[in-house]
């Protein structure tokens, strides 16, 4: 603007000396071509600031794009995290609870033998495998509560029957004894008394069993080694045992087995029925192999006492005896526990052993059961027995087995009695 305004000044000059001429020819030459650069120029400033604007308008609408995109891109994730966190939770938390769900369901129909084959968070799976143990242990509750009405109207009537037997039939056998006392061995008649003698002791054998089987006896609970009770009973049948040709084999446990809660001297005779039976089981010998295992089903089954010295957990002992006798057949499995059941050659066995195990056990709050693979292929009896709460509660006292005289004639009058 400067340089035009120096152009401008001569054609001034020019024009105020009234020379019009050349004021008009300095204005063409000069003037007028500098005032031509400053408007291009002034051109080219108007254009770089529009293209500035533009520039900037563009930038600012990518701006605006980018921000745009990147807020769809954030949004679409949080869809994307939110739907995987839903799945995630199906299937760790909704799915599991879903078949659970379903699980207690089927077990209200009644289905209690039911594999829920849950997969999902070890919680889960383990609460599933809580379910499954209880289903299990349905089905033997319901096995024990049939058993338990049949038994309990038989424990009923045998005893009342056993009862009522029992005197006349002291009176026929003292009677008997009093004649053979009398006759004198020529005597005709002796054989005769003889047959009824030993028909009446039989008959006192088996009262005798019967009454047994009926009466509550005294239960002394405490908590007790289950070991030292099979080592007692295991004494009481070694002779026989050598005798017959049979192996014993004790599974120890590497830990320290619990105490169980329990009258040591039921126990003791429960064992002793057991070890009776596969003695029979196996007349030429065989192995015999005896195994406790500790198990803990995680829940507490509802039907036990707390409040008594059972563990709180629910834990139990069982202890399997197995035998390679001749084992049982299904039919059979399903009647051993019935009073008077019997396979055995008259004479031979009360059919009482087992029924009589079977009432002990359901005193102690525990239970027994019987497999065999078959005929010819031994057998195999669990005794479960509930865990003691507390190790402090032992009373670890040997004189409370009795004294070994008396367990001892208590055994022989058994194993006469084939009980
Ligand atoms: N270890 C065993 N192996 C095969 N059968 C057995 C065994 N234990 C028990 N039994 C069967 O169970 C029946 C009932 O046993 P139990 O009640 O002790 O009565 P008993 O011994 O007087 O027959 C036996 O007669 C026998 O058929
Ligand atoms: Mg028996």
């Amino acid at each position: 603007m400067q340089a035009f305004l120096a152009q401008l000044k001569p054609v001034l000059e020019h024009a105020d000396q009234g020379r019009r001429t050349e004021a008009i020819l300095e204005m063409e030459d000069r003037a007028l071509p500098t005032l031509d650069g400053a408007a291009k120029r002034m051109e080219l400033l108007t254009l770089s600031a529009k293209s500035q604007a533009d520039f900037a308008w563009a930038d600012a609408k990518r701006s605006a794009r980018r921000a745009l995109i990147s807020s769809g891109i954030l949004f679409l994730s949080l869809i994307l995290a939110g739907a995987g966190l839903s799945v995630g939770l199906y299937r760790s938390i909704i799915h599991p609870l879903a078949k659970l769900r379903e699980g207690t369901k089927r077990v209200a129909e009644g289905e209690w033998n039911l594999s829920m084959d849950l997969k999902g968070p070890p919680e889960m799976a383990e609460l599933a495998g809580s379910f499954e143990d209880m289903g299990r242990s349905l089905i033997r509750l319901q096995v024990q509560v049939t058993q338990l009405d049949r038994m309990s109207a038989l424990g009923t009537l045998a005893g009342g029957v056993a009862h009522e037997i029992n005197n006349p039939l002291t009176g026929v056998l003292g009677q008997a004894q009093f004649l053979l006392e009398k006759l004198s061995p020529e005597d005709p008649l002796r054989g005769n008394v003889e047959r009824i003698e030993r028909g009446a002791q039989k008959c006192r054998k088996i009262v005798r069993g019967l009454l047994d089987f009926s009466r509550p006896t005294d239960y002394v609970f405490a908590a007790v080694d289950a070991d030292t009770v099979i080592d007692h009973a295991l004494g009481l049948c070694e002779a026989e045992m050598t005798l017959k040709n049979i192996q014993v084999r004790r599974i120890k446990s590497a830990s320290p087995l619990p105490r169980v809660w329990a009258s040591e001297n039921h126990l003791e005779q429960v064992f002793l029925n057991i070890l009776l039976n596969a003695l029979q089981a196996m007349p030429a010998g065989g192995m015999l192999t005896i195994e406790p295992v500790v198990e803990r089903p995680g829940y507490r089954p509802q039907e036990l006492p707390w409040n008594e010295g059972i563990d709180r957990h629910g834990d139990h002992l069982a202890v399997t005896f197995e035998d390679s006798g001749m084992g049982i057949a299904p039919d059979i499995l399903q009647r051993l526990f019935d009073p008077f059941f019997t396979t055995k050659e008259p004479g031979q066995g009360t059919g009482l052993g087992l029924s009589i195990s079977y009432n002990i056990m359901k005193a102690l709050r525990g239970e027994i059961s019987a497999a065999s693979p078959g005929p010819g292929r031994g057998a195999a009896f669990t005794v479960r027995i509930p865990c003691a709460k507390d190790d402090k509660m032992l009373v670890n006292d040997a004189s409370s087995l009795g004294s070994v005289e008396k367990r001892l004639s208590d055994f022989e009058r058994r194993f006469e009695d084939g009980i």
